[in-house]
């Protein structure tokens, strides 16, 4: 983590984007165009809108009528398929490169837009054939092969959503998830290869069916080609299917309304169950690809490598949806970056010719550690700009990425945002100087301030709750399932204001800068992956020997954060190494391992409120050795 005083000076230390990269940007005055997109915010969203491929034209650009239901480009009808695939058929784009993949044994396919587009069509016709309708969420627990790709992408030609469950999560999660979603279709893999291993996703995902049953049909792409078991009448291979007369490589995009659900994606809150946070086609389409051309300064003769999981928002987005509609060329790799030596990542660079490379601090400093004797035997000079997401990026981090990895001649795109953003919300675009750990200024046609509990703007410099003060097209519409709970979290605390509360504390310097801290909720951020305290000590204690958990975030050098465990036994048990073991793995085995704690603590009480909730932050304090605040509402 950075120390106060190396943040201090990244505060004063500034990066100005040299000439080549200012003349080449897309935008050029970025004041004066953010200006013109804060006063006329719903002109300068239709404009962007009208760059994309609609069946039929809006009739009203920001429908605020059911605040905070807000609905963008209502009366519109527009796919994001049209518009990621379909368009690009009818250009020279369709002998493009759309995605360049390598699997971690070194295996690479390539799919230009024309193949990418078969690929689509055909397996939607798969899903058609097994009866998915428009409407209806396809969950989707997949390693990072390009079948989870087609699989997303065929939901949303037909009409349907897709609900991707991270490769990663385990049995309780995928269960809670399918079960949430009502999922009757589920496309998984036999597994996928991750540091030379087998990460065996099919046996989760049956373990998973076997507790949640709505699956009817489970499809599953071969990857690994180990033994699998498969069930009759339910279980198909995903060859096979594609392989069969009703896997035609004609079908029609459905044209669907710009309001219509075109995915869900589950996301840690504070309290228990993860929230399904759904995004409609219209806004997001727009939302997606504006800010990736502009943040990214999006060139056609680009090769974008966003390093992400399409598991999550950020290969949703910018994996996915946002560069494809872009037309962009993809680049996507399936396993470790230090596997089988920590050139990997560095190798692929140099063997595709990256330009662009969008990634975590995690990430960058795993790889930091290794030295830079890695890096520098390859060839980099194809980058031009650099990226980061997901947690706060630490100077010595930002430093080092700058100068080892950009040369110093690649700028820095530290991009703010969340999974119900939908998109970039806080991000410089290529011209802007830069201060390292700071993801700078809104972008075009959002304004944010930090502002104290009654809503108040603290001073410049000072710390305090981050909030959005306006609707932008990407905005997650709602929770799936639960319109209240989107409401109460996020729009319940500055309800006067009408402002959007994103659970982050921050900063504002002098010049305008945001300075993103961390989360103020029970959120934690694990090497930049989301989770909540609650998913963690529910699963903790789903154990038998286990009557009550609390955990919190502490700290971690390369994680960003790890996550601590204070356990309270059943009656008559006493806690040792071994149970401490059997604990961690339990949670890795119901989340997954990287909910796996960094350590397990058996204690006797939990502090807690005289209403019975759990004092995190007196756990926390304790932990950190600092002072324990306001405990007037201890109970003991
Ligand atoms: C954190 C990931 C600092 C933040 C796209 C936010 C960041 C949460 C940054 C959302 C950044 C994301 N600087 N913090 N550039 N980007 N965060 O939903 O705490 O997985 O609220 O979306 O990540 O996480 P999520």
């Amino acid at each position: 983590m950075p120390k106060a005083s190396s943040v201090e000076k990244s505060q004063s230390e500034i990066y100005h984007p040299s000439e080549e990269i200012k003349k080449s940007a897309h935008i050029k005055d970025f004041e004066k165009l953010y200006k013109h997109s804060i006063e006329n915010r719903e002109e300068f969203w239709a404009d962007e809108a009208k760059k994309l491929s609609w069946y039929k034209k809006w009739n009203t650009v920001l429908d605020d009528s059911k605040k905070p239901f807000y609905k963008w480009f209502t009366g519109g009808k527009i796919n994001i398929i049209d518009n990621a695939i379909d368009r690009h058929l009818k250009t020279a784009h369709r002998n493009k490169l759309a995605f360049i993949w390598e699997g971690e044994p070194g295996d690479v396919r390539t799919f230009s837009y024309h193949a990418l587009d078969r690929e689509v069509s055909k397996f939607a016709n798969v899903l058609k054939s097994m009866g998915v309708r428009k409407g209806e969420i396809v969950t989707i627990y997949m390693p990072q092969v390009p079948e989870l790709v087609f699989a997303m992408l065929a939901c949303a030609k037909i009409g349907a959503a897709h609900s991707v469950v991270y490769g990663g999560f385990s049995v309780e999660a995928l269960a809670g998830r399918i079960q949430d979603a009502q999922s009757r279709v589920l496309v998984t893999a036999d597994g996928g290869w991750r540091r030379g291993k087998i990460t065996d996703l099919k046996s989760i995902a049956n373990e998973a069916m076997g507790r949640s049953a709505t699956i009817e049909v489970c499809i599953t792409v071969k990857r690994t080609d180990h033994d699998v078991y498969m069930e009759n009448d339910r279980d198909f291979w995903y060859h096979e299917l594609m392989g069969l007369p009703i896997a035609s490589a004609e079908c029609e995009t459905e044209k669907t309304d710009a309001e219509d659900m075109l995915f869900i994606l589950y996301t840690s809150g504070t309290t228990g169950q993860p929230k399904g946070l759904l995004h409609t086609h219209g806004g997001y389409s727009v939302y997606t690809s504006t800010t990736h051309k502009y943040v990214f300064d999006i060139k056609d003769e680009d090769r974008w490598w966003c390093a992400a999981d399409p598991g999550w928002i950020t290969g949703h987005s910018y994996i996915v949806y946002g560069p494809l509609i872009n037309g962009a060329t993809i680049m996507m790799y399936e396993g470790a970056p230090n596997h089988p030596y920590p050139n990997r990542w560095w190798q692929m660079i140099e063997k595709y010719g990256i330009t662009i490379l969008y990634t975590s601090p995690t990430a960058i400093r795993g790889l930091m550690r290794f030295g830079d004797q890695w890096p520098q035997r390859h060839n980099l000079s194809s980058l031009r700009l650099l990226g980061s997401v997901g947690e706060p990026i630490n100077p010595e981090a930002w430093r080092w990425y700058h100068k080892i990895i950009g040369k110093e001649k690649c700028p820095i795109m530290d991009t703010w945002w969340q999974t119900e953003t939908g998109g970039f919300m806080i991000t410089p675009v290529p011209v802007m100087p830069l201060k390292p750990g700071s993801a700078t200024k809104p972008f075009f046609g959002n304004e944010v301030a930090v502002v104290d509990e009654i809503g108040k703007e603290v001073k410049a410099g000072e710390e305090g709750k981050l909030v959005i003060k306006n609707p932008w097209p990407g905005m997650a519409r709602t929770i799936h399932g639960d319109p209240d709970r989107y409401i109460d979290v996020y729009w319940k605390e500055y309800e006067k204001q009408g402002w959007y509360k994103a659970g982050d504390s921050a900063r504002i310097d002098k010049d305008g800068y945001v300075w993103v801290i961390g989360r103020i909720d029970d959120v934690i951020k694990v090497s930049g992956y989301r989770l909540g305290t609650a998913e963690v000590e529910s699963a903790l204690v789903s154990h038998a020997d286990v009557s009550e958990a609390a955990t919190i975030a502490l700290p971690h050098e390369l994680k960003g954060n790890a996550i601590y465990a204070y356990v309270i036994l059943r009656a008559g048990l006493n806690g040792d190494a071994q149970l401490e073991d059997a604990l961690k793995k339990h949670v890795a085995h119901e989340i997954g391992p990287i909910a796996r704690p960094e350590s397990v603590t058996f204690v006797d009480s939990l502090p807690k409120t005289r209403s019975g909730k759990i004092m995190r932050r007196v756990l926390k304090a304790r932990a950190l050795g600092v002072d324990e605040g306001d405990l007037s509402t201890l109970e003991e």
